[in-house]
């Protein structure tokens, strides 16, 4: 990228502290939920009670005659919305109960207490039917997608797996398992809605401010350029607010209906049920090899769910497709409508769970081999996507284990399982790698000069607590040449036009490269203000598979009676081209290992079979890391350049640090224990039994 003539030292790479860090911790900084507005009501969700089948009535009296309520809404009165490919956007159009804790119906009120009082005492009558809410394997309702998410082929085929793995030496066949789980972003999501002359604008908790108005347009049947979201500051997503929820709609239903600008937020017990999940997976890993370790075949098998509102195919087997050299090669995935919530987004949809399985298989096909497990990864390193056929981009792997091995003191390891105590604790030590695709999508971006040599840049980005607006700004300081408390990003709204989601760890890649070419075409125009858009420059991008990677190492203790498992180090080497800012960087890293750690250890969404929903609704019973749980967690990286990705060379740093994590842990387990266990979370009961 071009540095203007006055750059004396880059912004880029530096360990800036975020420009909202004050507004922030001031409590200055405004989100969805905390705009002011006169004249505002509130609405509160009515949900369902039972897993499946229809509402027979709507007794809304009560909750009318209590004090300050303005209405209430159901499929008997809302007003008809327009069409989604997400069904749980339609709210209220039908009498249909698709999962227990759908919105159902809502009070508005004058007052936050006012509609949730009232939103109790409304009474829904049902015609129930029977529910199926479990995923288990060999499901008569499995079915093969058209495609898994976003658009990848739901089966891959090379060569003749079945035939490799027959003729392989050594074999290992085992199937995993993963539970769902929730993600329980701080901000609960949250969304104000104000109607002005059959407009919409919406404050909301969305990580995509431009898409979620195209979304939304369609719902409530508007052009686009009629409905505006605003999103300055998010308080967490990690998926779950990578497209509108449905408190979104109900908002701007209840504004329309009232009359007034509307707040409605989810409480965190409607979370579980209303914002998506990572859909559990059951997987079948087999792995054909030659007695030195070199793969012959890999297959992949992934059974998961969706619900019967929406088609939610999460890719689980598409790492595999490019991790390991293999001449045959095979990866499914199947998919059954259950009655229950829709599965959604959760930070490295796919990789995440797929790689569990898949490096928990490598780290067995190690043993079965009698070889280190850094070796039998580098040994099976292949020299170009070993589905694709074209080079990648960059590939440093084998960087990432061997200076990881470096790092975290690997050498020495002792591969004998369940031999290491420290009093009452079994000790181990776990690899796993890591990998997430290096996304871009089109941005675009305005520059203007302001007075005295300052600069204004404007994209629909969308900052979730990840430091993006502090990256944009560093990314814009270079690109000027000038210091970056001399540019002023504004990010967050619609407005601003077309831009990526600040997901898949493509939003710095995406909006950087908008904001670096809207600032050189502005210091090219020396004056006023410049606006570009990136269309073009995405789909020119030759063809090359560009991937982050990285390798993670855990240790753990196993308490040899109770099964009490503590992670003392938690070790991530990533490769993940030029990092724009060392400090949260860091963070991203070290949060996503930290979820890794919580999936494989702690988290777990318990399906109530009876009454036909996740029981543990709280943070109560809904277990996540407290600070104790986490000791020393660190993250490096090498250095990488990548010319091939976008003007900063950076690749998405956002969801790779949680891939690979909870396989370490369990191999490191594993080492400790010379127990496998293969169905997350490692619970106490799954390894003392
Ligand atoms: Mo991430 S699950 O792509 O927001």
């Amino acid at each position: 990228m071009t540095l203007g003539p006055d750059t004396l030292t880059p912004a880029v790479g530096a360990p800036l502290s975020r420009v909202e860090g004050r507004e922030k911790v001031t409590g200055d900084a405004r989100y969805a939920y905390e705009e002011p507005v006169e004249g505002v009501a509130y609405a509160a969700a009515v949900t369902a009670t039972i897993a499946a089948g229809e509402i027979a009535v709507v007794d809304a009296e009560a909750a009318l005659a209590l004090p300050g309520v303005l209405a209430v809404l159901s499929h008997e009165n809302a007003p008809r919305l327009g069409e989604a490919d997400d069904g749980e956007l339609l709210l209220f159009q039908s009498p249909r109960v698709a999962y227990r804790g759908q919105i159902l119906a809502a009070v508005v009120a004058e007052t936050l207490e006012g509609a949730r009082d009232a939103a109790s005492a409304v009474r829904l009558e049902y015609a129930p039917a029977p529910h199926d809410v479990e995923l288990r394997a060999g499901h008569p309702g499995f079915y093969k997608p058209e495609k898994v998410n976003p658009s990848f082929p739901t089966d891959a085929a090379t060569g003749d797996a079945e035939a490799a793995l027959s003729a392989a030496a050594v074999v290992v066949d085992e199937t995993y398992t993963t539970q769902p789980i929730h993600n329980n972003a701080m901000e609960p999501h949250a969304s104000l809605a104000l109607w002005e002359g059959g407009r919409l604008t919406l404050y909301d908790s969305i990580q995509g401010a431009w898409g979620a108005s195209r979304t939304l347009a369609k719902v409530f049947e508007l052009p686009p350029e009629d409905v505006r979201v605003i999103a300055r500051h998010v308080g967490g997503g990690f998926g779950s607010k990578g497209t509108p929820r449905p408190q979104a709609v109900l908002a701007a239903i209840a504004a329309r209906v009232v009359q007034r600008p509307v707040k409605a937020a989810l409480t965190r017990q409607q979370m579980f049920a209303t914002v998506g999940y990572r859909t559990p997976t059951i997987q079948r890993v087999r792995l054909g090899a030659t007695r030195d370790g070199r793969l012959r075949a890999i297959a992949h098998d992934a059974f998961e769910q969706t619900s019967t509102l929406r088609e939610f195919a999460e890719q689980t087997t598409v790492a595999t497709r490019m991790m390991y050299a293999a001449p045959d090669r095979l990866t499914t995935h199947r998919l059954v409508a259950l009655d229950v919530p829709t599965p959604s987004w959760m930070r490295a949809p796919g990789e995440c769970p797929g790689m569990y399985a898949l490096e928990s298989a490598m780290d067995e096909l190690a043993i079965a081999c009698d070889m280190d497990p850094i070796e039998l990864r580098v040994r099976n390193e292949p020299d170009v996507d070993p589905e694709k056929g074209i080079p990648f981009s960059s590939r440093n792997l084998v960087a990432c284990l061997r200076e990881g091995a470096e790092r975290f003191g690997w050498a020495d390891r002792d591969p004998t399982p369940g031999v290491r105590r420290d009093g009452r604790w079994l000790v181990g030590t776990g690899v796993a790698s890591s990998t997430y695709p290096a996304y871009r999508s089109p941005s675009k971006a305005t520059a203007r000069l302001g007075d005295e040599g300052r600069f204004t840049v404007e994209i629909a980005a969308v900052d979730i607590g990840t430091g993006a607006r502090t990256a944009l700004t560093q990314i814009a300081a270079d690109a000027l040449g000038v210091d970056p408390d001399q540019v002023r990003m504004e990010i967050g709204d619609s407005r601003f036009g077309q831009a990526a989601v600040a997901g898949g760890s493509m939003g710095t890649a995406s909006w950087g490269s908008a904001v670096v070419k809207a600032c050189e075409a502005l210091l090219a125009q020396g004056e006023g203000e410049v606006t570009v858009s990136t269309s073009e420059d995405v789909k020119a991008q030759a063809q090359l598979s560009r991937h982050a990677f990285g390798a993670q190492f855990a240790e753990v203790r196993v308490d040899a009676d109770s099964g009490e498992v503590r992670v003392p180090r938690l070790f991530g080497m990533f490769a993940v081209g030029r990092v724009i800012n060392a400090k949260t960087a860091r963070s991203q890293f070290i949060g996503g290992m930290t979820m890794g750690m919580s999936m494989a250890l702690l988290e777990e969404s318990v399906m109530d079979g009876e009454f036909g929903d996740y029981l543990n609704h709280d943070l109560a019973q809904y277990h996540v890391p407290a600070s104790a749980d986490v000791q020393d967690v660190d993250a490096a990286w090498i250095e990488e350049d990548d010319g091939e990705l976008n003007p900063m060379g950076s690749k998405g740093i956002g969801e790779i640090g949680i891939v690979g994590t909870a396989a370490a842990i369990a191999n490191a387990v594993h080492h400790a224990t010379g127990k496998r266990v293969r169905d997350l979370p490692i619970r106490l009961d799954r390894l003392v039994s």
